[in-house]
């Protein structure tokens, strides 16, 4: 899809915050994000909170710091599958000086497999860090990609 409706990343507004909110309760039913959290994410992080958005509006949108961390991304369900995860994932590698990393519910198999895709490997796993459910730490080194196995 990214190759066929014009799309942009850049820097999230405020007046996305509705849009990310639909895309954020969409994705995440049971942890998702508040309102207030995500503007917190917005003035703590302005120069690495980005979305992508076509001419129907936000289609995805990434929080990362420069140090690397993401706090989270989603991509609206009705676009999933046309590389917008793809694009906002390189934008934020393009970004960070060496390492991405971030966590990820255990559970989560479609997004552990789309972080493998981008390159990110699994480095440690956390019992219990969502409650009942493990999270896996995964990580990507910009300049030694192979490091994690
Ligand atoms: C994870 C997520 C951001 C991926 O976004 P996306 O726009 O669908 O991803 P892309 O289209 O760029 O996919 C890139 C590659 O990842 C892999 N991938 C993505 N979704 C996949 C799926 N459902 N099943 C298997 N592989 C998948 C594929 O290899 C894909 O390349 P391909 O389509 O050429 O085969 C999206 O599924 C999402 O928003 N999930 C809900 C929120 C979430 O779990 N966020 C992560 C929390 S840590």
């Amino acid at each position: 899809m990214t190759g066929k409706v014009p799309w942009r990343i850049r820097e999230f507004r405020a007046s996305d915050i509705q849009q990310i909110m639909e895309i954020e309760t969409t994705a995440f039913p049971k942890s998702a994000y508040s309102k207030e959290i995500l503007l917190m994410y917005a003035l703590r992080l302005p120069a690495s909170f980005f979305v992508l958005e076509t001419e129907d509006g936000i289609e995805g949108y990434i929080i990362y710091d420069l140090d690397g961390h993401i706090y989270s991304m989603a991509v609206r369900s009705s676009g999933r599958r046309g590389g917008f995860g793809r694009a906002l994932f390189v934008q934020a590698l393009e970004h960070v000086k060496d390492i991405l990393w971030l966590e990820v519910r255990s559970k989560n198999l479609i997004a552990i497999e789309f972080y493998r895709k981008m390159g990110m490997r699994v480095t440690a796993k956390v019992g219990g860090y969502y409650d009942t459910d493990d999270a896996l730490i995964m990580a990507i080194d910009k300049k030694a990609p192979n490091q994690f196995f």
